[in-house]
């Protein structure tokens, strides 16, 4: 089951700009979609990501494992582009990892990406490592920009295809999922992106990345304003 439903933002929005009125829409689609169909594995796709992901959790009553969310499957895709741009490589030699939240806390991480097995950080000095990054955290927002009328939706679609075949193929392939965390990264009961291993029964395992301290901050950061933004929504009393 992909929800895509809600609204999109329109040009200046942030994605968190969205949270009441798509959670009203996630939660309405999720509770019925569910008494149809209870033994779904669920991908939601709806902004802000990590809440709307969360909220599917709990309005579907499925275990963790079968719900998840697509953000970071597109946040490397946009990386990776952005890579080979700044390097002049195939995009086929980039592999980029984007993990955290869906959003502006989103957390490239130009070590763990690398160009023909070589990291970016060893090939591009440190400010051009930082623009790759920077155009890599508001590639969503350029394409509302030049869009005018709404979010980007050809790699979105292409990217959560990318984890229905994952799952429908068994294929135990590491994507980077927004999950529910348990206690990896330091983080306990957030659903966040971080590579997770998918097949037919969901999400079959969440290995965790060795990261460096500046890398683990930003990733706890993450978490910390997902998590605020749960708290706001379940004050408003969704
Ligand atoms: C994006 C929206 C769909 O990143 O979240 O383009």
């Amino acid at each position: 089951m992909v929800v895509t439903a809600g609204i999109p933002r329109k040009p200046g929005m942030t994605r968190d700009e969205l949270l009441a009125v798509n959670s009203r829409i996630v939660g309405d689609v999720v509770t019925r979609a569910i008494a149809a169909s209870p033994e779904a594995i669920l991908i939601c796709v709806t902004n802000p990501l990590d809440v709307m992901t969360d909220l599917a959790w709990k309005r579907s009553g499925l275990p963790s494992s079968r719900v998840m969310g697509m953000g970071g499957v597109l946040d490397s895709a946009r990386f990776a582009y952005f890579i080979a741009e700044a390097t002049g490589a195939a995009i086929g030699e980039v592999e980029a990892l984007v993990v955290g939240a869906h959003g502006d806390a989103m957390v490239p991480l130009p070590r763990l990406s690398t160009v023909a097995g070589r990291p970016l950080t060893e090939l591009l000095p440190a400010e051009e490592v930082d623009e790759v990054v920077r155009r890599t955290v508001f590639g969503g927002a350029e394409v509302v920009s030049l869009l005018k009328t709404g979010s980007a939706f050809y790699a979105p679609g292409v990217s959560v295809a990318a984890m229905v075949e994952a799952i429908l193929a068994d294929a135990s392939v590491v994507l980077p999922s927004c999950v529910r965390l348990d206690g990896q990264y330091g983080v306990t009961g957030i659903h966040m992106t971080v590579p997770a291993v998918l097949g037919r029964a969901g999400v079959l395992a969440v290995p965790e990345l060795p990261l460096e301290p500046a890398e683990l901050a930003a990733v706890q950061a993450s978490a910390a304003q997902v998590a605020e933004q749960i708290a706001a929504l379940e004050s408003a009393g969704a």
